[in-house]
C-alpha cells in the first residue's frame, strides 16, 4: 500500500484555491501545501531563475514521501511542467489558462494573467492577453480581504486601454490561481458572459489519476499539512491533519 502525500505547490496563497477544489473532489487523501512566499511572484521572474528556485522547492518536497504533485500554479504549469516531471520522477499535473478550448468555440476572450504566462500566448483578434505585473504580489499581501485590492490601478499599470472593455468579451480566462480570490472583482470589472479558469480541469485529471491507482491509501478525511517558506528557515512545519474543508 502507498500511503504518501499529493504536493500542492505555488508562490504562495494563490494555489490554495486549487487545494479547496481538490480536497471537495479527490477526499480521504494526504495534501502538502507548499506556498513559497519568499520567492513571490513567480510572474515577475525569469524562466531560469524559476528553474533554480524549483529545484530547491523539490529537493524539499521529495524528502517526503509524494505520490504526485500538483503544480497549483500557471505561470510553473506553463513554464516548468516538464521539468518539474522529470525531475521528480513523479505524475505532475498543471493548471492551464483553457484559451484554446474557447478560441474554438469562436469566443472572444481575454486572458489575465502574470507577465511570464502572458508570453506563451500569441494575442489575436479574439484573444487580447494582459499580463500583470503587481497583482499576484497584492493578494499575496492582502491574503483574502479582496476589498483592499484596487484592481483599477493594477489593470492601468499595464494597458490603460483595456480599461474600457466593459461587455465586450465573451469570456475573461483567470491565468493565475491568485486571481480567483478576486473573482467577483474582476466579473464586476469587465462584465464577460463568462469568467473560466484550468483549475476545474486540473482537479478532474487529478481525480482519475487517483481513483486508477488501486494502491493508494484512501482515509478518512482530508490531511493538509502546509510547508512554507518560514518552514523551510525554522524547520518548524505548520501541521494542519484531519481538517476539514
Ligand atoms: N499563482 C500563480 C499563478 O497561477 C503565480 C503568481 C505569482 O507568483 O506571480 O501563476
Amino acid at each position: 500500500m502507498n500511503d504518501n502525500y499529493l504536493a500542492v505547490i505555488d508562490s504562495g496563497v494563490g494555489g490554495l484555491s486549487v487545494l479547496s477544489e481538490l480536497v471537495k473532489s479527490a477526499p480521504n487523501n494526504n495534501y502538502i501545501y507548499f506556498g513559497d512566499n519568499s520567492n513571490a511572484p513567480y510572474g515577475n521572474k525569469s524562466e531560469r531563475q524559476l528553474k533554480e528556485i524549483t529545484i530547491k522547492n523539490l529537493d524539499l518536497l521529495l524528502s517526503y514521501n509524494l505520490k504526485a504533485i500538483v503544480l497549483a500554479c500557471n505561470t510553473l504549469s506553463v513554464t516548468l511542467l516538464s521539468f518539474v516531471e522529470g525531475y521528480s520522477g513523479l505524475p505532475t499535473f498543471g493548471v492551464f489558462p483553457p484559451v484554446e478550448k474557447y478560441l474554438m468555440k469562436g469566443e472572444r476572450v481575454l486572458l489575465l494573467s502574470t507577465m511570464l504566462t502572458s508570453k506563451k500566448f500569441m494575442p489575436s483578434e479574439r484573444l487580447h492577453v494582459l499580463g500583470l505585473k503587481r497583482l499576484a504580489l497584492d493578494l499575496e499581501y492582502n491574503k483574502f480581504n479582496a476589498r483592499a485590492i484596487d484592481l483599477q490601478s493594477n489593470l492601468l499599470d499595464s494597458v490603460g486601454y483595456f480599461i474600457n472593455k466593459k461587455g465586450y468579451y465573451d469570456r475573461v480566462i483567470l491565468g493565475c490561481t491568485h486571481y480567483e480570490f478576486i473573482k467577483n472583482k474582476i466579473y464586476d470589472h469587465f462584465c464577460p458572459r463568462k469568467i473560466s479558469s484550468g483549475i476545474e480541469f486540473t482537479t478532474k485529471n487529478v481525480k482519475n489519476f487517483l481513483s486508477s491507482d488501486k494502491s493508494l491509501v484512501k482515509h478518512k478525511e482530508n490531511q493538509v499539512l502546509f510547508v512554507g517558506d518560514t518552514a523551510q528557515e525554522n524547520k518548524n512545519f505548520w501541521v494542519c491533519s484531519g481538517r476539514k474543508w
